[in-house]
């Protein structure tokens, strides 16, 4: 017993020599709102293991507080001012959330690659002050950093780490259409049951859906290889100085942090350098603050529901805010609406507005019976790891397809902004506090969440702290990178033996007409004679 005490001294002793030892330096290429809420808690954690961290932060960032950032910050100085930036992309979100519905499906991915152009064209003013700055370069390549963080949302992170010759780890989500991760990181996506997002789909597709599905990536690689990515091809060609392409210097990335997992997402193929990290900002709930916690207990045995659109909506139509408030009015639940706009007429008795609710606390808090949801991605997380069913109202970007997700899985039930009446939200919250099915399935996808060897924090971390101790990690590239498209789906194969066949086809049918008109002389002498 003393001896294995001993020994796991030893271990601990070890562990923290290894660590002071091999403490590095990390730059960071963020994107705003929820993404970097994300990345912060990396940061966070990568800051308490003693890491020096840089932060690259544009001068109109909306989410991005630079006075608050508690690591070095290098502020990338822009001509447009946050109001302006801000009203950029109210338009771009607006464009992107409340005009889709009345497209027809082609015109929908047209106006998607379209709002993605323009959302990135804003961060190519970004990249523009940080490639451009020569004492900024010059003063980051001094620092000798040991990976680049980004976040591809935003581009750009890649090609400052090209410039400083670092390695650098992606952090992300999703790209519109799953181009990135398909043609850039080369994943394996497979159309006929890796639904792509903004598809809507499950990964049971009948064959309308497939097509569709298929349609989805092709149409989208086209946009994207043909009309989105050549100005970026040619803008990093000319930094570089040498000819190459966005997904060229993307694919060099050592590391891609996935933020979902099984317990969120459908299985599917994953690569050696991609990494599942989904929840890692999840942590256990911690007491309210006592105003909170005087109306929660308030409920009684009927709890209480947590309802937020998130952060990108700031108000809604009078009309749609007053419609929400009478369906909330008529649950025996209180409810806790984090809501900024003004106040509706029929808010009910048993409804709080507040400007900012602690939602994860809330989500783990005993009475709490759903959560009503517009489907972010970290929001559904908490749920998932709290075990809360949901009410969905997606609005815009992955939300709709975050909610399929959860639907397959039986832990939500969904409300659609746009066509919705009080009846139809006033059922779907009676359903999910009355039907156990959803609790249940809720349950079981936060059992499955928390039953993994390594948490997804630890693991984001690991492998972080792995490509600086690596210097990289290119033995888990796959040859994928260096192949052309027609060769990595084997045309080039393909064709070689089509051709083979109907070389063979085109001899044999020589050889019978050879012989058959050999044939044909032959009796026809035979007769003669
Ligand atoms: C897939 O969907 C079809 C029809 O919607 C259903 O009959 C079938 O059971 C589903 N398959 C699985 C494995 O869930
Ligand atoms: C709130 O919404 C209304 C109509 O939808 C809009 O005209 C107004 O500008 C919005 N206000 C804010 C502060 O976003």
């Amino acid at each position: 017993m003393k001896t294995v005490k001993g020994f796991c001294i030893l271990f601990v002793l070890q562990l923290c020599l290894l660590d002071s030892g091999r403490t590095g330096k990390v730059l960071v290429w963020p994107a705003d709102f929820s993404h970097w809420i994300n990345l912060q808690v990396i940061l966070e954690e990568l800051h308490h293991r003693g890491h020096e961290i840089t932060v690259l932060i544009p001068s109109p960032s909306l989410l991005i507080d630079h006075t608050k950032v508690p690591y070095n910050v290098e502020i990338l100085q822009l001509s447009v001012t946050k109001e302006t930036s801000m009203e950029e992309l109210s338009t771009i979100l607006y464009e992107a959330s409340f005009d889709m519905s009345k497209f027809s499906w082609w015109e929908m991915q047209i106006k998607l690659a379209n709002i993605g152009r323009k959302f990135l064209l804003t961060t190519k003013r970004v990249c523009d002050s940080a490639v451009t700055n020569k004492e900024l370069l010059s003063r980051l390549q001094a620092a000798k950093f040991d990976v680049c963080i980004a976040d591809p949302l935003r581009f750009c992170g890649e090609l400052v780490a090209e410039l400083l010759n670092i390695p650098f780890i992606y952090t992300f989500r999703f790209f519109s259409g799953n181009v990135i991760e398909r043609l850039c990181a080369g994943l394996p996506m497979p159309s006929s049951y890796v639904p792509g997002i903004t598809s809507r789909l499950t990964d049971n597709m009948t064959f309308i859906q497939r097509l569709e599905n298929w349609l989805l990536y092709t149409v989208n690689d086209i946009i994207y290889s043909y009309y989105v990515f050549p100005e970026w091809d040619e803008y990093y060609s000319k930094v570089l100085g040498k000819p190459t392409t966005l997904c060229e210097i993307m694919g060099k990335a050592d590391m891609w942090l996935f933020r979902s997992y099984w317990d969120f997402e459908f299985p599917q193929p994953y690569l050696p350098n991609t990494e599942f990290v989904g929840g890692l900002h999840c942590k256990p709930a911690k007491p309210l603050p006592k105003e909170f916690e005087e109306f929660v207990q308030s409920s009684g045995r009927d709890g209480v529901m947590v309802f937020t659109l998130g952060s990108m909506i700031k108000n809604l139509s009078e009309e749609k805010s007053n419609m929400i408030a009478s369906a909330l009015a008529q649950i025996p639940q209180k409810v806790l609406w984090r809501y900024t706009g003004k106040k509706p007429k029929t808010l009910g008795a048993n409804t709080r507005l507040y400007k900012w609710i602690p939602q994860n606390d809330l989500l783990g808090h005993p009475k709490t019976r759903a959560f009503i949801t517009h489907c972010g991605t970290n929001g559904i997380y908490e749920a998932i790891y709290h075990g809360v069913p949901m009410v969905g109202i997606p609005v815009f970007g992955d939300q709709h397809d975050n909610l399929v997700r959860m639907k397959a899985k039986g832990a939500a039930v969904e409300v659609d902004l746009q066509r919705m009446t009080s009846e139809d939200l006033l059922n779907a919250l009676k359903a999910v506090i009355n039907n156990p099915f959803y609790k249940q399935n809720a349950m079981k996808l936060s059992r499955i969440h928390h039953d993994q060897p390594v948490k997804p924090l630890n693991r984001a971390v690991f492998w972080v702290e792995f490509v600086m101790r690596h210097k990289g990690a290119k033995h888990l590239r796959p040859a994928f990178h260096d192949l052309t498209w027609f060769q990595h789906h084997s045309l080039d194969v393909i064709g070689f033996l089509l051709a083979c066949v109907a070389a063979v086809a085109f001899l044999v049918t020589k050889c019978c007409l050879f012989c058959c008109w050999k044939f044909g002389k032959t009796t026809k002498k035979k007769k003669r004679e």
